[in-house]
């Protein structure tokens, strides 16, 4: 039996890619997931998993060199997927440090731990074994409104200090893959949205905001692009590089689903509107007149389009989910989910909304 190493799959996209490898794989495989569970780290998010025989959590932190090495020393671990990583550009905006200690020294302890597990005296590796990087269309930087595209040639260009060490993370597996033949695999993946989101980024935070008639603070102009993926359709493309990409390579995975900020924003109203029965108290709260221009972001990226070309050529892999069809599917998923929401959104959310937003 294959044995997973996860790391981050607390967190939203990590934990999607849990229930999506146990609905696919069901007994076949065996996960450990690593999580230090920070604030957007939340065992709630796998509940229906934690049972199976196949599945083990761990809390530990992937800075914490001693406990990863124990983890790789008592586990065979066939395969690692990367996910764990501070994920937010305003905090690191607020507060960069925890980014480059998380992504950068973590990733860096990580590789090390699965190069001196897997490499053999001669340099070479066992054929299962394989390392793959979750990162972002971030690192390639910002695109004009021209109908450019990332490719997996294109120049790094980071901004913000998420970017920044994210990139940094990016080098360093590639460093692992031409200096010891590690390997690994990277993924620069565009935004995601489904369930599971934490309420920081846009898509759950109108989402939430819009329900409870709450301002819905749109940074500059609003005209802002973002290429939006479904976050199942992530998973999935995530599997399928690990099984079937050329180790060394990098892949781009984008939802061909570009759309200004405050086209999302309208999108979201008129879905919440279509969805909510007649007669719901909340009907009367989604409204556009909440729609408020705020400072924009430091250093705000314009436009990220990816071009998933390489991926679709040689792996197969398309975007699956249409956004009108995935929006409702979120939408479904917070109207079952008012506790989840409401847990994550009291406590350390509250002062974070405060100090960003309010003060
Ligand atoms: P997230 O913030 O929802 O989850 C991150 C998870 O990592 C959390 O469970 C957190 O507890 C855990 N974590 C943080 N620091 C840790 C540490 N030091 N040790 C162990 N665990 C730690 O993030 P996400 O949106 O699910 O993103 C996951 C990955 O995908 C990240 O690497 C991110 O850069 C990348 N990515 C995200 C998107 C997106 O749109 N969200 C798009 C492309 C790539
Ligand atoms: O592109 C991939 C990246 O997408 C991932 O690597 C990051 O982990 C993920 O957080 C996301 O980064 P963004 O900065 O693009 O996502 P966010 O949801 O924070 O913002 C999306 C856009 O919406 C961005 O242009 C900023 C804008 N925005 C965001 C918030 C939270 C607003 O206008 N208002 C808001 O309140």
């Amino acid at each position: 039996m294959r044995t997973y190493l996860v790391t981050g799959g607390a967190g939203f996209i990590g934990s999607n890619y849990i229930h999506y490898m146990f609905r696919k794989y069901e007994d076949q495989i065996r996960i450990i997931n690593v999580d230090a569970l920070t604030y957007a780290g939340n065992l709630e998010n796998l509940r229906s998993v934690e049972g199976r025989e196949n599945y083990t959590f761990i809390k530990a932190d992937i800075t914490d060199r001693e406990a990863m090495e124990r983890i790789f020393k008592e586990n065979d671990i066939d395969r690692v997927v990367h996910f764990a990583a501070e994920s937010h550009v305003d905090r690191s905006i607020r507060n960069p440090e925890v980014f480059i200690k998380t992504n950068v020294l973590g990733t860096a302890v990580l590789l090390n731990c699965a190069r001196s597990a897997w490499e053999r005296e001669d340099g070479t590796y066992p054929e299962d074994k394989k390392f793959l990087h979750v990162s972002t269309d971030e690192v390639y930087g910002s695109l004009e409104d021209d109908g450019s595209y990332f490719y997996e040639t294109t120049p790094y260009a980071p901004h913000s200090p998420y970017s920044a060490s994210k990139a940094s993370s990016d080098f360093l597996v590639k460093a692992y893959i031409d200096t010891y033949h590690f390997p690994a695999n990277i993924t620069n993946c565009s935004n995601n949205y489904g369930p599971y989101q934490f309420p920081e980024k846009l898509i759950p935070l109108i989402i939430n905001n819009a329900l409870h008639g709450k301002k819905l603070p749109v940074y500059g102009d609003g005209k802002n692009v973002r290429d939006w993926l479904y976050v199942e359709d992530h998973a999935k493309a995530i599997d399928m590089v690990q099984e079937m990409g050329r180790l060394g390579e990098t892949y781009n995975i984008g939802g061909h689903n570009e759309k200004q900020n405050i086209e999302i924003i309208h999108i979201i109203l008129e879905t919440l509107q279509e969805m909510l029965p007649e007669g719901d108290p909340r009907k009367a709260l989604v409204r556009e007149d909440l729609i408020t221009y705020v400072e924009d972001r430091k250093g705000h990226d314009r436009r990220y389009a990816i071009a998933p070309d390489k991926i679709k050529a040689e792996i197969g892999w398309e975007p699956e989910t249409m956004f009108k069809d995935g929006i409702r599917k979120t939408i479904a998923w917070f109207f079952e989910h008012e506790e989840w929401m409401r847990n994550v959104t009291s406590g350390d959310y509250q002062k974070y909304y405060e100090e960003m937003y309010l003060s």
